[in-house]
Protein backbone atom coordinates (compact mmCIF):
# COMPACT_ATOMS: atom_id res chain seq x y z
CA UNK A 1 0.00 0.00 0.00
CA UNK A 2 1.45 3.58 -0.93
CA UNK A 3 1.66 5.68 1.99
CA UNK A 4 2.60 8.58 -0.23
CA UNK A 5 0.18 11.52 -1.02
CA UNK A 6 -0.97 11.15 -4.37
CA UNK A 7 0.89 13.62 -6.87
CA UNK A 8 -0.43 16.87 -7.14
CA UNK A 9 -2.43 17.21 -3.57
CA UNK A 10 -0.79 18.63 -0.43
CA UNK A 11 -1.29 18.84 2.93
CA UNK A 12 -2.25 22.18 4.79
CA UNK A 13 -0.63 22.27 8.03
CA UNK A 14 -0.43 24.22 10.94
CA UNK A 15 1.22 26.95 10.37
CA UNK A 16 0.68 27.18 6.43
CA UNK A 17 -3.19 27.14 6.73
CA UNK A 18 -3.37 30.70 8.31
CA UNK A 19 -2.66 32.22 5.01
CA UNK A 20 -5.77 29.98 3.55
CA UNK A 21 -8.30 31.25 6.42
CA UNK A 22 -7.45 34.93 5.67
CA UNK A 23 -7.94 34.76 2.27
CA UNK A 24 -10.79 33.01 2.58
CA UNK A 25 -12.23 35.32 5.18
CA UNK A 26 -10.94 38.37 2.83
CA UNK A 27 -13.07 36.74 0.35
CA UNK A 28 -15.94 36.41 1.77
CA UNK A 29 -16.01 39.23 3.61
CA UNK A 30 -16.09 41.28 -0.10
CA UNK A 31 -18.77 39.27 -1.24
CA UNK A 32 -20.63 39.85 1.24
CA UNK A 33 -19.86 43.53 0.80
CA UNK A 34 -21.25 43.12 -3.28
CA UNK A 35 -24.48 41.05 -1.99
CA UNK A 36 -23.05 37.74 -3.21
CA UNK A 37 -24.09 35.02 -1.24
CA UNK A 38 -22.51 31.20 -0.67
CA UNK A 39 -23.67 28.03 -2.24
CA UNK A 40 -22.20 24.74 -1.82
CA UNK A 41 -22.81 21.91 -4.26
CA UNK A 42 -21.60 18.67 -4.16
CA UNK A 43 -17.82 17.90 -5.06
CA UNK A 44 -19.21 15.00 -7.42
CA UNK A 45 -21.59 15.55 -10.05
CA UNK A 46 -22.96 13.04 -13.17
CA UNK A 47 -20.50 12.86 -15.32
CA UNK A 48 -22.71 14.32 -18.04
CA UNK A 49 -22.69 17.96 -16.08
CA UNK A 50 -19.49 18.56 -17.38
CA UNK A 51 -19.39 17.09 -20.42
CA UNK A 52 -22.11 19.25 -21.56
CA UNK A 53 -21.38 22.39 -19.05
CA UNK A 54 -17.71 22.61 -19.76
CA UNK A 55 -17.81 21.63 -23.53
CA UNK A 56 -16.84 17.93 -25.11
CA UNK A 57 -14.14 18.99 -27.10
CA UNK A 58 -12.06 20.90 -24.23
CA UNK A 59 -9.24 19.73 -22.62
CA UNK A 60 -10.78 19.51 -19.24
CA UNK A 61 -13.71 17.00 -20.83
CA UNK A 62 -11.38 15.33 -22.96
CA UNK A 63 -8.26 14.61 -20.75
CA UNK A 64 -8.64 16.11 -17.46
CA UNK A 65 -11.40 14.24 -15.61
CA UNK A 66 -11.53 12.32 -12.57
CA UNK A 67 -14.03 9.91 -13.54
CA UNK A 68 -15.60 6.69 -11.71
CA UNK A 69 -18.32 4.78 -11.99
CA UNK A 70 -20.12 4.24 -8.66
CA UNK A 71 -21.47 1.17 -7.54
CA UNK A 72 -25.16 1.61 -9.42
CA UNK A 73 -23.15 1.89 -12.62
CA UNK A 74 -23.60 5.74 -12.73
CA UNK A 75 -20.89 7.86 -14.48
CA UNK A 76 -19.97 10.42 -11.92
CA UNK A 77 -16.85 13.17 -11.66
CA UNK A 78 -14.82 14.68 -9.19
CA UNK A 79 -15.68 18.45 -9.82
CA UNK A 80 -13.28 20.42 -12.49
CA UNK A 81 -14.65 23.03 -11.99
CA UNK A 82 -17.08 25.01 -9.95
CA UNK A 83 -19.46 26.57 -12.87
CA UNK A 84 -21.25 23.81 -14.15
CA UNK A 85 -22.55 22.17 -10.73
CA UNK A 86 -23.74 25.90 -9.49
CA UNK A 87 -26.01 26.56 -12.47
CA UNK A 88 -27.24 22.90 -12.26
CA UNK A 89 -28.33 23.53 -9.10
CA UNK A 90 -29.57 26.78 -9.92
CA UNK A 91 -32.00 25.21 -12.83
CA UNK A 92 -32.82 22.25 -10.45
CA UNK A 93 -33.82 24.44 -7.33
CA UNK A 94 -35.69 26.66 -9.35
CA UNK A 95 -33.77 29.87 -8.27
CA UNK A 96 -34.70 31.71 -11.41
CA UNK A 97 -37.54 31.52 -10.09
CA UNK A 98 -37.15 33.58 -6.85
CA UNK A 99 -37.91 37.25 -6.68
CA UNK A 100 -34.58 38.76 -6.12
CA UNK A 101 -32.68 38.64 -9.08
CA UNK A 102 -30.00 38.42 -10.01
CA UNK A 103 -29.13 35.42 -8.15
CA UNK A 104 -25.23 36.63 -7.04
CA UNK A 105 -23.53 33.48 -5.81
CA UNK A 106 -19.98 32.90 -4.58
CA UNK A 107 -18.49 29.16 -3.56
CA UNK A 108 -15.01 27.97 -2.11
CA UNK A 109 -13.92 24.43 -2.18
CA UNK A 110 -11.89 21.92 -3.77
CA UNK A 111 -11.80 21.11 -7.66
CA UNK A 112 -10.12 18.31 -9.55
CA UNK A 113 -8.24 18.18 -12.47
CA UNK A 114 -5.63 15.46 -14.39
CA UNK A 115 -3.21 17.64 -14.95
CA UNK A 116 0.55 17.68 -15.24
CA UNK A 117 1.42 18.90 -11.71
CA UNK A 118 4.33 21.78 -11.53
CA UNK A 119 4.26 24.97 -9.21
CA UNK A 120 0.68 26.83 -9.44
CA UNK A 121 -1.11 23.46 -11.15
CA UNK A 122 -2.41 20.70 -8.78
CA UNK A 123 -4.44 17.94 -9.29
CA UNK A 124 -6.63 19.43 -6.08
CA UNK A 125 -6.91 23.26 -6.25
CA UNK A 126 -9.14 24.81 -4.34
CA UNK A 127 -11.43 27.53 -6.16
CA UNK A 128 -13.00 30.86 -4.84
CA UNK A 129 -15.48 31.51 -7.38
CA UNK A 130 -18.43 33.78 -8.34
CA UNK A 131 -21.23 33.62 -10.11
CA UNK A 132 -24.29 35.98 -10.89
CA UNK A 133 -27.30 34.44 -12.94
CA UNK A 134 -30.25 36.43 -14.19
CA UNK A 135 -28.69 39.95 -15.58
CA UNK A 136 -27.25 40.86 -19.17
CA UNK A 137 -26.57 44.24 -18.17
CA UNK A 138 -23.06 45.40 -18.51
CA UNK A 139 -22.80 47.10 -15.18
CA UNK A 140 -23.30 43.59 -13.87
CA UNK A 141 -19.85 42.47 -15.75
CA UNK A 142 -18.16 45.43 -13.99
CA UNK A 143 -19.68 44.40 -10.99
CA UNK A 144 -18.01 40.61 -10.92
CA UNK A 145 -14.73 42.70 -12.43
CA UNK A 146 -14.59 45.23 -9.15
CA UNK A 147 -15.22 42.40 -7.21
CA UNK A 148 -12.41 40.01 -8.36
CA UNK A 149 -9.81 43.07 -8.40
CA UNK A 150 -10.99 43.93 -4.80
CA UNK A 151 -10.21 41.01 -3.65
CA UNK A 152 -6.22 40.96 -5.03
CA UNK A 153 -6.24 44.51 -4.29
CA UNK A 154 -7.23 44.30 -0.66
CA UNK A 155 -4.94 41.11 -0.10
CA UNK A 156 -2.27 44.13 -1.35
CA UNK A 157 -1.16 42.26 -4.66
CA UNK A 158 -0.12 45.09 -6.99
CA UNK A 159 1.82 43.52 -9.76
CA UNK A 160 -1.57 42.05 -11.73
CA UNK A 161 -3.23 42.94 -14.96
CA UNK A 162 -6.62 42.40 -15.62
CA UNK A 163 -6.59 41.10 -19.06
CA UNK A 164 -9.96 41.32 -20.99
CA UNK A 165 -11.83 40.38 -24.54
CA UNK A 166 -15.20 39.51 -25.86
CA UNK A 167 -16.08 36.82 -27.64
CA UNK A 168 -18.95 38.11 -28.94
CA UNK A 169 -22.43 37.04 -29.58
CA UNK A 170 -23.55 33.84 -31.35
CA UNK A 171 -23.57 35.19 -34.86
CA UNK A 172 -20.56 37.34 -34.01
CA UNK A 173 -19.19 33.92 -32.70
CA UNK A 174 -20.11 32.07 -36.17
CA UNK A 175 -19.05 34.42 -38.27
CA UNK A 176 -15.36 34.47 -36.17
CA UNK A 177 -15.27 30.41 -36.51
CA UNK A 178 -16.19 30.21 -40.65
CA UNK A 179 -13.20 32.88 -40.66
CA UNK A 180 -10.93 30.78 -38.30
CA UNK A 181 -11.73 27.81 -40.42
CA UNK A 182 -10.81 29.35 -43.81
CA UNK A 183 -7.68 30.59 -42.43
CA UNK A 184 -6.30 27.49 -40.82
CA UNK A 185 -8.07 24.81 -43.03
CA UNK A 186 -5.61 24.93 -46.22
CA UNK A 187 -2.34 24.55 -43.19
CA UNK A 188 -3.87 22.55 -40.51
CA UNK A 189 -1.82 19.42 -41.76
CA UNK A 190 1.23 21.59 -40.13
CA UNK A 191 -0.57 22.08 -36.76
CA UNK A 192 -0.50 19.35 -34.00
CA UNK A 193 -3.41 16.75 -33.63
CA UNK A 194 -5.49 18.12 -31.25
CA UNK A 195 -5.64 21.35 -33.34
CA UNK A 196 -6.76 19.62 -36.07
CA UNK A 197 -9.48 17.75 -34.72
CA UNK A 198 -10.38 21.29 -32.88
CA UNK A 199 -10.42 22.64 -36.94
CA UNK A 200 -14.27 22.01 -37.57
CA UNK A 201 -15.15 21.48 -33.71
CA UNK A 202 -14.13 24.57 -32.24
CA UNK A 203 -11.63 26.23 -34.32
CA UNK A 204 -11.18 28.92 -31.58
CA UNK A 205 -9.63 26.54 -28.85
CA UNK A 206 -6.51 26.52 -31.90
CA UNK A 207 -5.66 29.95 -30.51
CA UNK A 208 -5.26 29.02 -27.20
CA UNK A 209 -2.98 25.61 -28.37
CA UNK A 210 0.51 25.55 -26.40
CA UNK A 211 1.85 23.43 -28.48
CA UNK A 212 1.13 25.15 -32.15
CA UNK A 213 1.97 28.95 -30.28
CA UNK A 214 4.72 29.88 -32.41
CA UNK A 215 3.20 28.57 -35.58
CA UNK A 216 3.32 31.71 -38.14
CA UNK A 217 -0.22 31.28 -39.08
CA UNK A 218 -1.09 31.92 -35.21
CA UNK A 219 0.07 35.76 -35.64
CA UNK A 220 -1.99 36.50 -38.33
CA UNK A 221 -5.51 34.72 -37.58
CA UNK A 222 -8.66 36.55 -37.84
CA UNK A 223 -9.60 38.98 -34.67
CA UNK A 224 -13.08 38.54 -33.13
CA UNK A 225 -13.01 41.97 -32.98
CA UNK A 226 -13.35 42.42 -36.61
CA UNK A 227 -16.86 40.28 -36.61
CA UNK A 228 -18.98 41.77 -33.63
CA UNK A 229 -22.38 42.60 -34.37
CA UNK A 230 -23.65 46.01 -33.37
CA UNK A 231 -25.10 44.61 -29.99
CA UNK A 232 -21.42 42.69 -29.43
CA UNK A 233 -19.49 45.78 -29.82
CA UNK A 234 -21.89 48.20 -28.12
CA UNK A 235 -22.01 45.74 -25.06
CA UNK A 236 -18.27 45.30 -25.06
CA UNK A 237 -17.99 48.94 -25.00
CA UNK A 238 -20.26 49.52 -21.80
CA UNK A 239 -18.47 46.98 -19.77
CA UNK A 240 -15.00 49.17 -20.48
CA UNK A 241 -16.81 52.28 -19.82
CA UNK A 242 -18.03 51.18 -16.10
CA UNK A 243 -14.45 49.83 -15.97
CA UNK A 244 -13.11 53.66 -16.67
CA UNK A 245 -15.51 54.81 -14.45
CA UNK A 246 -14.56 53.16 -11.72
CA UNK A 247 -10.59 53.70 -12.38
CA UNK A 248 -9.98 49.84 -13.19
CA UNK A 249 -6.80 49.22 -14.96
CA UNK A 250 -7.14 46.78 -17.78
CA UNK A 251 -5.20 46.11 -20.96
CA UNK A 252 -7.75 44.09 -24.29
CA UNK A 253 -6.44 41.78 -25.21
CA UNK A 254 -8.23 39.74 -28.66
CA UNK A 255 -6.72 36.71 -28.70
CA UNK A 256 -7.86 36.10 -25.15
CA UNK A 257 -9.59 32.61 -25.69
CA UNK A 258 -10.77 30.88 -22.43
CA UNK A 259 -10.14 26.74 -22.08
CA UNK A 260 -14.10 26.73 -21.21
CA UNK A 261 -16.80 26.13 -23.95
CA UNK A 262 -19.23 27.90 -22.27
CA UNK A 263 -18.16 31.67 -23.16
CA UNK A 264 -19.52 34.68 -24.85
CA UNK A 265 -19.48 38.12 -24.43
CA UNK A 266 -16.82 39.17 -21.79
CA UNK A 267 -13.90 36.99 -21.26
CA UNK A 268 -11.16 38.13 -19.02
CA UNK A 269 -7.95 36.86 -17.37
CA UNK A 270 -6.14 38.16 -14.04
CA UNK A 271 -2.56 37.51 -14.60
CA UNK A 272 0.85 37.98 -12.37
CA UNK A 273 3.29 40.20 -13.57
CA UNK A 274 5.88 40.34 -11.18
CA UNK A 275 9.13 38.80 -11.06
CA UNK A 276 10.09 35.06 -9.52
CA UNK A 277 6.36 34.14 -9.94
CA UNK A 278 6.92 31.30 -12.35
CA UNK A 279 5.62 29.53 -15.63
CA UNK A 280 2.12 29.82 -14.80
CA UNK A 281 0.81 33.45 -14.55
CA UNK A 282 -2.65 33.10 -14.24
CA UNK A 283 -4.09 33.90 -11.22
CA UNK A 284 -8.06 33.99 -12.11
CA UNK A 285 -10.12 33.38 -15.36
CA UNK A 286 -13.98 34.05 -16.05
CA UNK A 287 -16.29 35.43 -18.40
CA UNK A 288 -20.28 35.55 -19.48
CA UNK A 289 -22.20 32.31 -20.39
CA UNK A 290 -25.52 32.97 -21.68
CA UNK A 291 -26.79 29.88 -22.66
CA UNK A 292 -25.60 27.81 -20.40
CA UNK A 293 -28.62 27.71 -18.08
CA UNK A 294 -30.58 26.94 -21.12
CA UNK A 295 -27.80 24.01 -21.94
CA UNK A 296 -29.20 22.61 -18.36
CA UNK A 297 -32.96 22.75 -19.00
CA UNK A 298 -33.80 26.01 -17.55
CA UNK A 299 -35.53 29.39 -18.98
CA UNK A 300 -32.96 31.76 -20.80
CA UNK A 301 -31.17 33.23 -18.27
CA UNK A 302 -27.36 35.07 -18.70
CA UNK A 303 -24.72 34.89 -16.32
CA UNK A 304 -20.76 35.79 -15.83
CA UNK A 305 -18.70 35.07 -12.94
CA UNK A 306 -14.99 34.06 -11.94
CA UNK A 307 -12.79 31.63 -10.27
CA UNK A 308 -9.18 31.91 -8.97
CA UNK A 309 -7.37 29.32 -7.03
CA UNK A 310 -6.55 30.28 -3.70
CA UNK A 311 -2.85 27.95 -4.84
CA UNK A 312 -1.53 30.71 -7.04
CA UNK A 313 -3.01 33.82 -5.34
CA UNK A 314 -0.97 32.61 -2.43
CA UNK A 315 2.00 32.07 -4.75
CA UNK A 316 1.23 35.52 -5.60
CA UNK A 317 1.30 36.75 -2.04
CA UNK A 318 4.36 35.33 -1.64
CA UNK A 319 6.26 36.41 -4.43
CA UNK A 320 5.52 39.82 -3.99
CA UNK A 321 6.27 39.85 -0.01
CA UNK A 322 2.37 40.23 1.08
CA UNK A 323 1.75 37.64 3.53
CA UNK A 324 0.97 38.94 6.91
CA UNK A 325 2.49 38.57 9.73
CA UNK A 326 -0.38 36.22 11.75
CA UNK A 327 1.32 37.07 15.29
CA UNK A 328 0.08 35.94 18.33
CA UNK A 329 -2.49 33.02 18.14
CA UNK A 330 -2.45 32.59 22.27
CA UNK A 331 -3.33 35.09 24.87
CA UNK A 332 -2.19 33.25 27.23
CA UNK A 333 -0.39 29.91 28.85
CA UNK A 334 -0.97 28.38 32.04
CA UNK A 335 2.50 27.24 34.08
CA UNK A 336 2.04 24.84 37.19
CA UNK A 337 4.29 24.21 40.19
CA UNK A 338 3.02 20.87 42.36
CA UNK A 339 0.07 18.76 42.06
CA UNK A 340 -2.46 20.84 43.97
CA UNK A 341 -1.65 23.14 41.03
CA UNK A 342 -1.68 21.39 38.31
CA UNK A 343 -5.03 19.77 39.41
CA UNK A 344 -6.78 23.42 39.76
CA UNK A 345 -5.14 24.65 36.28
CA UNK A 346 -7.63 22.50 34.60
CA UNK A 347 -10.79 24.20 35.81
CA UNK A 348 -8.71 27.80 35.45
CA UNK A 349 -8.08 27.08 31.91
CA UNK A 350 -11.48 26.10 31.43
CA UNK A 351 -12.92 29.35 32.86
CA UNK A 352 -10.56 31.09 31.11
CA UNK A 353 -11.58 29.50 27.64
CA UNK A 354 -15.39 30.02 28.36
CA UNK A 355 -14.34 33.81 29.17
CA UNK A 356 -13.20 33.87 25.08
CA UNK A 357 -9.36 33.68 26.16
CA UNK A 358 -6.82 31.48 23.62
CA UNK A 359 -5.16 29.85 26.47
CA UNK A 360 -3.32 26.26 27.12
CA UNK A 361 -0.92 24.79 29.15
CA UNK A 362 1.63 21.49 29.44
CA UNK A 363 0.18 18.11 29.37
CA UNK A 364 3.28 16.45 29.41
CA UNK A 365 4.26 17.00 32.83
CA UNK A 366 7.26 19.09 32.37
CA UNK A 367 9.61 20.98 34.69
CA UNK A 368 8.94 24.45 35.11
CA UNK A 369 12.31 25.86 33.02
CA UNK A 370 10.39 23.32 30.00
CA UNK A 371 6.91 25.09 30.27
CA UNK A 372 8.42 28.44 30.17
CA UNK A 373 9.84 27.30 26.91
CA UNK A 374 6.79 25.78 25.49
CA UNK A 375 5.05 29.16 26.96
CA UNK A 376 8.10 31.39 24.55
CA UNK A 377 7.43 28.90 21.98
CA UNK A 378 3.97 29.64 21.72
CA UNK A 379 4.56 33.37 21.83
CA UNK A 380 1.66 34.40 24.31
CA UNK A 381 1.44 37.24 25.50
CA UNK A 382 0.82 36.20 29.22
CA UNK A 383 2.00 33.66 31.36
CA UNK A 384 0.32 32.77 34.31
CA UNK A 385 2.34 31.03 37.33
CA UNK A 386 0.46 28.92 39.89
CA UNK A 387 2.10 27.22 42.43
CA UNK A 388 1.11 24.69 45.56
CA UNK A 389 2.21 27.63 47.48
CA UNK A 390 0.45 30.66 45.87
CA UNK A 391 -3.11 28.54 45.39
CA UNK A 392 -2.97 28.29 49.28
CA UNK A 393 -2.50 32.13 49.65
CA UNK A 394 -5.01 32.86 47.23
CA UNK A 395 -2.95 34.40 44.30
CA UNK A 396 -1.50 33.86 41.02
CA UNK A 397 1.54 35.46 39.21
CA UNK A 398 0.47 36.66 35.95
CA UNK A 399 3.52 38.31 33.51
CA UNK A 400 2.84 40.44 30.66
CA UNK A 401 5.13 38.87 27.68
CA UNK A 402 5.65 41.49 25.74
CA UNK A 403 6.69 44.09 28.88
CA UNK A 404 8.37 41.56 31.17
CA UNK A 405 5.92 43.23 34.01
CA UNK A 406 5.09 40.72 36.66
CA UNK A 407 1.86 41.08 39.02
CA UNK A 408 0.12 38.88 41.48
CA UNK A 409 -3.50 38.72 41.47
CA UNK A 410 -6.10 37.54 43.68
CA UNK A 411 -7.09 33.79 42.25
CA UNK A 412 -10.57 34.76 42.65
CA UNK A 413 -10.30 37.84 40.16
CA UNK A 414 -7.88 36.26 37.91
CA UNK A 415 -10.38 35.29 35.24
CA UNK A 416 -11.66 38.74 35.49
CA UNK A 417 -7.87 40.55 35.22
CA UNK A 418 -6.92 38.43 32.68
CA UNK A 419 -9.83 39.33 30.10
CA UNK A 420 -9.27 43.05 31.09
CA UNK A 421 -5.85 42.65 30.26
CA UNK A 422 -6.68 40.89 26.69
CA UNK A 423 -9.51 42.54 25.47
CA UNK A 424 -7.58 45.89 26.32
CA UNK A 425 -4.53 44.64 24.11
CA UNK A 426 -6.62 44.43 21.28
P1 LIG B 1 -10.48 28.13 -15.31
O1 LIG B 1 -9.75 29.16 -16.11
O2 LIG B 1 -10.46 26.75 -15.80
O3 LIG B 1 -11.98 28.65 -15.18
O4 LIG B 1 -9.94 28.12 -13.82
C1 LIG B 1 -10.01 29.29 -13.05
C2 LIG B 1 -8.80 29.39 -12.15
O5 LIG B 1 -8.64 28.20 -11.39
C3 LIG B 1 -7.46 29.55 -12.85
O6 LIG B 1 -7.25 30.88 -13.25
C4 LIG B 1 -6.51 29.13 -11.75
O7 LIG B 1 -6.37 30.16 -10.79
C5 LIG B 1 -7.28 28.00 -11.11
N1 LIG B 1 -6.82 26.70 -11.61
C6 LIG B 1 -7.25 26.01 -12.67
N2 LIG B 1 -6.62 24.83 -12.77
C7 LIG B 1 -5.76 24.77 -11.73
C8 LIG B 1 -4.82 23.79 -11.28
N3 LIG B 1 -4.66 22.63 -11.91
N4 LIG B 1 -4.10 24.07 -10.17
C9 LIG B 1 -4.26 25.24 -9.50
N5 LIG B 1 -5.13 26.18 -9.90
C10 LIG B 1 -5.87 25.96 -11.00
C11 LIG B 1 -12.94 28.02 -14.46
O8 LIG B 1 -12.76 27.09 -13.72
C12 LIG B 1 -14.31 28.67 -14.61
N6 LIG B 1 -15.29 27.86 -13.89
C13 LIG B 1 -14.26 30.09 -14.09
C14 LIG B 1 -15.58 30.77 -14.21
C15 LIG B 1 -16.50 30.93 -13.24
N7 LIG B 1 -16.10 31.26 -15.33
C16 LIG B 1 -17.29 31.75 -15.07
N8 LIG B 1 -17.57 31.55 -13.82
Amino acid sequence: MSMQIPRGTQDLLPGEIEIWQYIEQKSKEICSRYNYKEIRTPIFEHTEVFARGVGETTDIVQKEMYTFTDRGERSLTLRPEGTAGVVRSFVGNKLYGEASQPTKLFYTGPMFRYERPQAGRMRQFVQFGVEALGSADPAIDAEVLALVMSIYYELGLTDIKLVLNSLGDKESREAHRNALINHFKPSIGEFCSDCQNRLEKNPLRILDCKKDREHPLMQTAPSIHDYYTEESAAYFKEVKQHLDQMNLPYVVDPTLVRGLDYYNHTAFEVMAEGEGFGAITTLCGGGRYNGLVQEFGGPETPGIGFAFSIERLIMALKAQGKVPDFGNQLDCFLVTLGDAAKAKSVELLYQLRQAGIRCDKDYLDKKMKAQFKAADRLNVRYTAILGDNELNENRINVKNMETGEQVEVALDTFITYMKEQVEGGK
